[in-house]
């Protein structure tokens, strides 16, 4: 089932998310959902969160991409109850987007590697080292789950560039091309 993606001005994407216990909800089902909702909105990934659920697990889909970063080509992966063990010092900038901010892409400086620990679709722990794009997605999704969304990190400057942008959005003036909900 295709599940609305919540926009920017939903509390949903603020709130403090839960670890998953096995067996608490139907996570098989959730993720089969979550996938494709992400499938018909073109996206590399999604949390719980941006569906309206405050649980710590979040979906990447690396396919999108798979074009301009053939290593991401296969990305598709599920974490659930991650943990960020270890982050480089070493930093990259890259333009970002978010399914629940329609219409702003800015540029996010973002560790080069990292290392994360999480529990995959069977909840067996795995750790993992990614790099580039893959760690970006990571953060990404990840910052979802501690109630950041990517514009938080942006220059001040930036920031008060799309500024009118967020207002617009949380306002309910934005449309996107999948299924949303907003204000
Ligand atoms: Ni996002």
């Amino acid at each position: 089932m295709i599940l609305p993606i919540y926009l920017y001005g939903q509390t949903a994407l603020r709130r403090e998310t839960e670890e998953i216990e096995q067996g608490e909800i139907d996570v098989k089902q959730l993720i089969a959902d979550m996938q494709e909702t992400l499938t018909q909105a073109e996206g590399c990934g999604l949390a719980a969160p941006q569906v309206g659920l405050s649980k710590r697990l979040f979906i990447v889909d690396g396919s999108e991409l798979g074009e301009d970063y053939p290593d991401c080509a296969d990305f598709k992966q599920v974490f659930i109850n991650p943990e960020i063990i270890e982050e480089s010092e070493e930093t990259s900038t890259y333009s970002e987007g978010c399914l629940s901010l329609p219409g702003i892409s800015e540029n996010v400086i973002r560790p080069k590697t990292i290392t994360i620990r999480y529990q995959d679709a069977d909840f067996q722990w795995n750790e993992d080292t990614y790099t580039d794009f893959k760690a970006r997605i990571v953060l990404h999704e990840y910052d979802h789950l501690e109630g950041h969304v990517f514009t938080d990190r942006i220059s001040p400057i930036r920031k008060q560039f799309v500024r009118g942008k967020l207002i617009n959005i949380a306002k309910g003036k934005t449309v996107a091309r999948y299924r949303y909900k907003r204000n």
